[in-house]
């Protein structure tokens, strides 16, 4: 079934916003290498990738159920943090923005009656279930950390062979 215009037009302004997302974690794995944090910048160029991965998705979805696919402009993304406890903080706002536009998109699903859609969607419901529960446990770590962001690196490198899909 081919979502209709509105469905599909939504899927396309998320489609936008998961790039934006890919943007945001390469502009923080930037950053964060910048502040010798490699280990930790490592982490947020895979998430950088995952976005990556969620966006191309999207576009083969819609590809899939007949398109057109309009890529949107993507604002460019924050470049500077205040400190590492900010960053990780401003991370997880954006996990759990997504994670509402996520519900939206299945709800406006309904609403048309598009289960194909609904069906593609709970895929990320999932995922970002995990994304939350990710980047809600680094803050704890980095808040944990203090100063000591050594300890961050620490745990980056043991988290990723524990928790790596
Ligand atoms: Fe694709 Fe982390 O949301």
């Amino acid at each position: 079934m081919t979502p209709d215009d509105a469905v599909r037009q939504a899927l396309c302004t998320h489609m936008g916003r998961e790039f934006a997302a890919h943007f945001q974690y390469l502009a923080m794995s930037a950053w964060l290498a910048g502040e010798g944090l490699p280990e930790t910048s490592g982490f947020f160029g895979g998430q950088a990738s995952e976005e990556h991965v969620h966006a191309m998705k999207f576009l083969q979805f819609i590809v899939d159920t007949g398109g057109p696919v309009e890529i949107p402009a993507v604002d460019a993304p924050a470049a500077a943090f205040a400190s590492a406890e900010a960053l990780v903080g401003s991370a997880l706002a954006q996990e759990e923005q997504i994670t509402r536009w996520i519900e939206d998109l299945v709800h406006l699903a309904r609403d048309h009656r598009d289960l194909a859609t609904e069906a593609f969607l709970q895929w990320f419901i999932r995922e970002q279930v995990e994304e939350v529960a990710t980047m809600t446990e680094l803050l704890q770590v980095v808040r944990h950390a203090g100063p000591s962001l050594l300890l961050v690196e620490d745990y980056v490198t043991r988290w990723k062979p524990t928790r790596a899909r």
